[in-house]
């Protein structure tokens, strides 16, 4: 069981609207979907929930409007006893919404972003007591220069940082440098190794040309199949459990979450891995980003 320890978690809150569909539609096509819902989410606040859930105190950080929208959002934090004190309610803009079609065959899903408030997600860092926490997590459904704000003031305060560069853009190349950690699927390391122009013929190799390189850590997930680290002393993999997948949403929020709190609890690389592999596959057995998270205990009797 992991310790107790303070988390900063800076990012977006969201309010998910999900519709269940026989298949994603292709361009210019009407289908009909079986349900809807709307539900928390955001990658900030799924990766807090996610790190409350798997044991840490949580800080957090970010913005929702001061529409109805935004109480939604944040309900669940709320009921987990997340730390709320410095999300900002801004009145001009709305709370950030997330449509998203889920595929009832694969679990897979289509995302879109509106982020609305989450623009203003900096607003509260000034408050923030970086001192009196271990870790930082971001994601990148806010505003660059709030992450290197974040980043900023954690280092100074000597955090260990972990960056998941979700939703992947060309900002995650200063970011992923600063960052001790970085996570990312398959498609966003391939993304950034592009843009880092790693070399290296296998994902493997140009993993650990970015270790190289940066002396950093890079976490690169890969659905089923686990995850893998490169550090400068070399790699580490993770089998991912055997499920069936019903909803694949918050799956790599929730691997990021109890990821970063192991890293905290100085758990090594290879427990952290496995048990962020087992958490996101058991977030994958049914619907919904942030009821799907499961609990520590859960994810211990599932061997994690
Ligand atoms: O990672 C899943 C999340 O991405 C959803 O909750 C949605 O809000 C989008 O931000």
């Amino acid at each position: 069981m992991v310790m107790i320890m303070k988390t900063i978690v800076v990012g977006s809150i969201n309010l998910d609207l999900v519709a269940r569909v026989p298949k994603l539609p292709a361009p210019g096509e009407t289908l009909t979907g079986s349900t809807f819902e709307m539900l928390a989410g955001g990658k900030g606040a799924n990766q807090a929930l996610a790190a409350r859930r798997a044991g840490a105190d949580v800080t957090m950080v970010g913005a929702v409007g001061t529409d109805a929208n935004g109480d939604v959002a944040l309900s669940n934090l709320r009921t987990a006893g997340v730390d709320l004190s410095n999300i900002a309610a801004v009145r001009e803009t709305p709370t950030g919404v997330a449509m998203i079609l889920v595929d009832d065959r694969s679990g897979e899903n289509e995302i879109v972003v509106i982020p609305g408030a989450n623009a203003h997600a900096g607003e509260p860092l000034r408050g923030v007591e970086f001192e009196h926490a271990r870790v930082l997590l971001l994601q990148m459904e806010v505003p660059t220069a709030v992450n290197k704000r974040a980043l900023a003031l954690a280092k100074s305060a000597d955090l260990t940082t972990v960056l998941n560069v979700a939703p992947f853009s060309n900002a995650a190349l200063d970011l992923a440098q600063v960052a001790d950690v970085t996570i990312a699927n398959e498609t966003e390391f391939d993304a950034l190794a592009k843009l880092m122009d790693l070399e290296g013929s296998t994902r493997h190799e140009r993993a650990m040309a970015f270790a190289v390189r940066t002396g950093k850590t890079i976490v690169v997930t890969l659905g089923p199949d686990g995850a893998f680290a490169a550090t400068m002393e070399g790699l580490v993999e993770a089998s991912a459990p055997a499920i069936t997948a019903v909803d694949t949403v918050g799956a790599g929020d929730t691997f990021c979450g109890y990821f970063a709190i192991q890293l905290a609890s100085k758990s090594s690389l290879q427990t952290a891995l496995e048990v962020a592999c087992t958490a996101a596959a058991l977030a994958c057995k049914s619907m919904g980003a942030q009821a799907a998270i499961p609990n520590r205990d859960d994810v211990e009797r599932f061997g994690g």
